[in-house]
Formats: C-alpha cells, structure tokens, sequence
C-alpha cells in the first residue's frame, strides 16, 4: 500500500514514527507492507519519491525539500495529482467553520481514485454528505475515524458493531482542551497555564481560539449528526457558546454545588433536521459525562439499544495516530 501524507504536523509524524516501529510490525503481520511515497506541508517542503521515502530522514528533515525527486511541487494541489499513491491520510490544520484546506484535498483524492483517510473534523463536519457520495461513484472509501475521539471507536463501532440500530441523538464531552481546562481550574491552575499545558502536548488546536470558543466541539457535533444521523448540517448552524467566559468564581460556585462546569455538545432530531448546540453546562458530579473525569464521553441515544456510552481515557496524539492505523487497516483488509 502506498501511503500519501498531506499535513506532517503533531500528528502525521506520530503516526510516521509508530509506523516505523509498532505500526509497522502490526501491518507487515496482516500482510500489509506500506511505502510512504509522498509528504506535503504548508511550509516545511513537500516530497515524492514512488520508492519510497527515507521515514527517519523525513522526520529529522527540517525541510523536506530535500528528499524530493522530480519536479518541484507547485502546491499541495499539484501534490496531490502528481503523488503515486493507493491512499492519502489528509492530516492538515482544522478550519471548523468552512472545512478547507482538507475538503479540497479529500476531494482531490478521491477523484484521484485513492482511498482517503483524515483525522480533520473539517470534512465530516462541513461536507460529508457530497464526499460519501463521490466515494461511493470512485468505488474508494473515505473514513475518518481520528475526527472525534482521537481513536476511540465511534464511527467504526457504529458501522461494524450495530446494524440496522438508528441514532436518535447525542450528548458528549468531546473536548479535551477545555475539560482539562475547566478541570485544572477546579484545582486551582489558571485558565492560561492549563490551556499551555494542552499547548506543549501537542493536544490544543493550532489556534487555539477553536477550543476555547467551541468551534471544535461545533465541528466534532457536526460530524457525528452528518456520519450517524445522516443530517447535513455545518458548524455555522450550531447554537455556540465556549468557555471563554467561565471564570474561577463559576467554577468554584458549581463545585460547591456539588456540579462541574464542562463544555458540552448535543444532537438531537427537531422535525426533519438535526439541532446541533454547544455550551458549558454544570452538571451533577455523578452525571455520567462528567463523573469519572474522562477526556471524552459520548452518550448516543438509539432506537434498538437505549443509551449506549463511549468513555475515552487520557487521550493525546498517539491516540489519535491508532485511529489512522485502524482505519487503514480497514481499507487493507477490504483490498483482499
Ligand atoms: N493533535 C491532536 O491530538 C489531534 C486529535 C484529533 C484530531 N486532530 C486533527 O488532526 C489534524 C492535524 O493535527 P496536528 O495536531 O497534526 O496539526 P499541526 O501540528 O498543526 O500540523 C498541521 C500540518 O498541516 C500542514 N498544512 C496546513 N495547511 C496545509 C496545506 N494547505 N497544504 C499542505 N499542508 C498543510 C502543516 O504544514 P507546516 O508544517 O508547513 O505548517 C502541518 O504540517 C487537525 O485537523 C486536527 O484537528 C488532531
């Protein structure tokens, strides 16, 4: 399988290191050998090498300029005509509000032919609808498992583990900067030193903003409404609000209530559409979303099985970078 990366931020080369290592050794025993034929980036470079390119080399390279045979690349769009791939992993920065650069790409990709997979809620939550639908015409997949929950099984466990099962809506806790955040104010951290922590992991969003005012959570409630309850809606439609204004004296005030303040995402059905809202609420501490101090919990509320709940641990990159490995194992195994 030949592997196109666009976007080797945090996260692609997490995932290029595992590939190196676990990853590697994972996929060799399923049979599967992958070549990394291809990286672009904004502005540190973009090479292509149908042999395959150096994975230590390109991950020391400040520039990856330097690696590349051939023509130089134009552009990211040029990139993606030119790379001689079976899949793209679309891994650039998250637009919530429109979904680009990533739609752009996964478009490209998939009319390319190539399987596409992304960890960038920008697509799912912006364009879902038209992506499957091209997919489905280029007989390619399009997954993006990474997209809420890191690698947490939401998408795939939907798809593989409850036929025939319909989502009727949603509750979640599904950011973590801002649960860590409100946590570490619950603690006595500063709302700024706690997003720097998020920061230095590598966790928070490139601009940060995106958390903090609830465009990422827009964006994650978006996808799951478009992937699981087949709705068509966009993160400018979601009823917003962040936490931005939640000060320690709220935070102190709902402890003593015996609440904890959180930022918190809803699905649900009104008539033929679905509303998507996001706001920081004070819940009980023994609310499900918020008793066990999960980085991400999701409740979905269906017709065939109730409530059924996702509780996702201490999440991070490396998470995230399994999220693409199990995707791409999907698609392997779909190519035998
Ligand atoms: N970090 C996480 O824990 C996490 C978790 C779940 C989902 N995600 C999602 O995964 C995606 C990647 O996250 P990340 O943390 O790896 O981001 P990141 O560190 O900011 O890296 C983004 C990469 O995309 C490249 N890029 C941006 N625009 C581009 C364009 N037009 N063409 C080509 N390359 C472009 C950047 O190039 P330069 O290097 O030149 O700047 C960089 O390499 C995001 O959409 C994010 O929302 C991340």
């Amino acid at each position: 399988v030949r592997l196109a990366l666009v976007g080797f931020g945090n996260v692609g080369r997490r995932f290029v290191e595992l590939l190196r290592g676990p990853y590697g050794r994972i996929l060799r025993r399923a049979g599967v050998h992958v070549r990394v034929t291809g990286i672009a980036t904004a502005r540190h470079g973009s090479a292509i090498d149908a042999r395959g390119l150096s994975l230590s080399r390109c991950l020391k390279a400040r520039s990856l300029q330097a690696l590349h045979t051939g023509r130089p690349v134009a552009s990211s769009l040029d990139f993606m005509r030119r790379v001689p791939a079976d899949v793209l992993l679309e891994l650039t920065t998250l637009d919530p509000r429109g979904g680009q650069p990533a739609i752009g790409h996964v478009r490209a990709g998939l009319r390319r032919g190539l399987h596409v997979i992304t960890a960038n809620k920008g697509p799912a939550a912006c364009g879902l609808r038209s992506l499957l639908t091209l997919a489905r015409k280029k007989r390619r997949r399009f997954l993006f498992e990474g997209a809420v929950m890191d690698g947490t099984p939401v998408f795939n466990l939907v798809a593989r583990c409850l036929p025939g099962v319909r989502v009727l809506g949603f509750r979640g806790m599904l950011n973590t900067t801002t649960a860590r955040i409100l946590s570490g104010m619950e603690k006595g951290t500063s709302f700024a030193a706690a997003l720097r922590e998020m920061q230095d992991a590598g966790i928070a969003e490139a601009d940060p903003a995106n958390d903090i005012e609830g465009w990422d959570a827009a964006a994650k409630g978006c996808a799951i409404a478009n992937a699981l309850m087949d709705a068509n809606t966009r993160p400018s439609q979601v009823e917003r609000v962040g936490i931005a204004e939640v000060t320690p004296d709220d935070v102190r005030a709902a402890l003593r209530m015996r609440n904890k303040i959180r930022l918190i995402v809803r699905g649900e059905r009104e008539g033929r559409r679905v509303r998507v809202s996001v706001a920081p609420e004070a819940l009980p501490q023994d609310d499900v979303l918020v008793a066990a101090d999960q980085d991400g919990v999701l409740i979905l509320e269906t017709d065939l099985m109730g409530e059924i709940g996702i509780l996702e641990g201490p999440s991070g990159v490396d998470q995230t970078a399994y999220a693409l490995l199990s995707d791409l194992m999907a698609i392997a195994a779909e190519r035998d």
